[in-house]
């Protein structure tokens, strides 16, 4: 119905409506009915916006429409179940598909060019044909579907600007083998828990998110320009062997399992260096061996009995280092501070003094070794404790569990939007 008085307005204010329908413009159009879209059907080329909605379609039948000059969005349905654009070859803007339950198949076989695609919010979504592989596009999100494979999206080019792959349960892997840069960003989240990812060509990628995966091959990886978080994984060990510079912050939490960790060639981090809740994480002695230059701050916090910077001559920000380990020494880091190597306002080094006996409690016991000032060499020794390194370490940890919140809304957000 809206489809019809929308072209017949756009009919009487000049706009092209080709009689024999081969061609159709307008500016925008929204489809509620099978009329509407058995209309637009009769349209292999279009020209103009087009929203498909509501609870009375069913089997969405635009199997004759060949190209858009424009945006198409199909959306909010629970009665959709399968949109057919089998010979649409090209997309001038975006192709969304979002928030229809029922949903089970997309046949998007021709589909070749598009500016930007969406799949949304479709919990029942498994089928998708995509034979000859997109073979450009900008932007691809595919997010909260139950497809368990990735072919055709991701096989047939080496760039893109951003792609974010995020909460689909049944993708197990990711093959990204082709991929070389990535000029936005790439976000790989929170899809099957034992999910593999090949990301062995990228070069560099402007933002780089991954979460819960298993598995990482990023052999190639130089360069992260700006963000770099790495979060929530399973794996046990990763390394980023070839990574020289993560352009913006930099952060490694969460990651439950990894015991081994190398990036044995980053030199410079342009913004914040975090890394904490790696529970299982206790060797860090040759994690970081090149490391020169953190141009934000460091807060590293966990149970490692060891960790170096040994190349470490520049940190403008904070500089916060606490371990729950007692055999952790503060003496190299302390030295790099009065070297003012370390600049920020503060500096924190602190681990549990040794318990001299058995029956020591932990518990309670101050700093090993903490000191706070610019560029002084007031460094206290590593037996000195004060009273307020209690407090100090406290404060630390709340600011941790603050920025811990912030990340799990941020997830949160990932979840329902992205
Ligand atoms: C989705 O559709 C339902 C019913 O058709 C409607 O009540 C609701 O407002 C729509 N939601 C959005 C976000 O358009
Ligand atoms: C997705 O995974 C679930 C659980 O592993 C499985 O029961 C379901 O059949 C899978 N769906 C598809 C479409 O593969
Ligand atoms: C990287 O992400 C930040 C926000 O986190 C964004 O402002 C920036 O534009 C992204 N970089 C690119 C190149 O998209
Ligand atoms: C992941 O793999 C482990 C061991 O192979 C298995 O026990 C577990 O069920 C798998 N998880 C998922 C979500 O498939
Ligand atoms: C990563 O992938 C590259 C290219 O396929 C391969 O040569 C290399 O052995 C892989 N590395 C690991 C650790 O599997
Ligand atoms: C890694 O990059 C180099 C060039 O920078 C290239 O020669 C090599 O083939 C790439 N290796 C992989 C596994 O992609
Ligand atoms: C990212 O860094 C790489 C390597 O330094 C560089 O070649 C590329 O142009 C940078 N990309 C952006 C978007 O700045
Ligand atoms: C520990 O790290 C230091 C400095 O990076 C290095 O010299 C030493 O060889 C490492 N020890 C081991 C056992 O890896
Ligand atoms: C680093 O500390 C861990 C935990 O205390 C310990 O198991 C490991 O042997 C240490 N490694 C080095 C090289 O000192
Ligand atoms: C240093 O820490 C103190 C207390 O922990 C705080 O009040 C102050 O703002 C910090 N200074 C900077 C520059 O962050
Ligand atoms: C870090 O660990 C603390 C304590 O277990 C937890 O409360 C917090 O949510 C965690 N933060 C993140 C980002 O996982």
């Amino acid at each position: 119905m809206k489809f019809h008085s929308v072209l017949a307005g756009a009919s009487a204010i000049g706009l092209a409506f080709a009689a024999d329908s081969s061609s159709c413009s307008f500016s925008s159009t929204t489809i509620t009915a099978a009329t509407g879209v058995e209309q637009l059907n009769a349209c292999p080329t279009i020209a103009g916006d087009i929203e498909v909605t509501g609870d009375q379609l069913g089997n969405v039948d635009l199997s004759s429409v060949e190209e858009i000059s424009g945006n198409i969005k199909l959306f909010n349905s629970s009665s959709v179940t399968a949109i057919n654009l089998n010979q649409l070859g090209k997309i001038s803007g975006s192709l969304s598909i979002t928030a229809l339950t029922q949903l089970f198949s997309v046949d998007l076989s021709s589909l070749d060019e598009v500016e930007t695609l969406s799949l949304v919010s479709l919990p029942s979504f498994a089928t998708l044909n995509i034979n000859k592989g997109i073979s450009k596009a900008s932007s691809i999100e595919l997010s909260d579907t139950a497809l368990s494979t990735l072919n055709g999206f991701t096989t047939t080019f080496n760039t893109i600007g951003s792609l974010n792959v995020n909460n689909n349960k049944n993708i197990s892997t990711i093959d990204l083998s082709n991929l070389n840069t990535v000029s936005q960003g790439l976000i790989l989240s929170f899809n099957n828990d034992n999910c593999t990812v090949d990301i062995s060509n990228l070069n560099w990628a402007s933002n780089l998110t991954i979460q819960d995966v298993s598995e990482i091959n990023a052999s190639n990886l130089t360069s992260v320009n700006g963000t770099f978080n790495i979060a929530y994984n399973t794996f046990k060990e990763v390394e980023f062997d070839n990574l020289k510079e993560v352009g913006g912050a930099f952060q490694f939490y969460a990651n439950d399992d990894v015991n081994d960790i190398a990036f044995d060639k980053l030199e410079t981090i342009g913004g914040e260096f975090r890394l904490f809740n790696n529970t299982d994480l206790q060797d860090m002695n040759s994690t970081f061996p090149k490391l020169s230059k953190v141009k934000g701050a460091v807060n590293v916090q966990g149970v490692f009995g060891n960790f170096t910077l040994p190349d470490l001559s520049e940190v403008n920000g904070d500089f916060t280092v606490i371990t729950t380990d007692e055999d952790f020494s503060c003496d190299d880091f302390d030295n790099l501070h009065s070297k003012s190597s370390i600049e920020g306002h503060n500096y924190t080094c602190s681990a549990p003094t040794k318990s001299s006996s058995q029956s020591g409690s932990k518990t309670g016991s101050g700093s090993g070794s903490k000191s706070t000032g610019s560029g002084s060499s007031d460094s206290s020794s590593s037996s000195g404790s004060s009273s307020s390194s209690g407090k100090k370490s406290e404060g630390n940890n709340l600011r941790a569990s603050y920025i811990g919140v912030l990340f799990t809304v941020i997830g949160g957000i990932f979840v329902i939007t992205l």
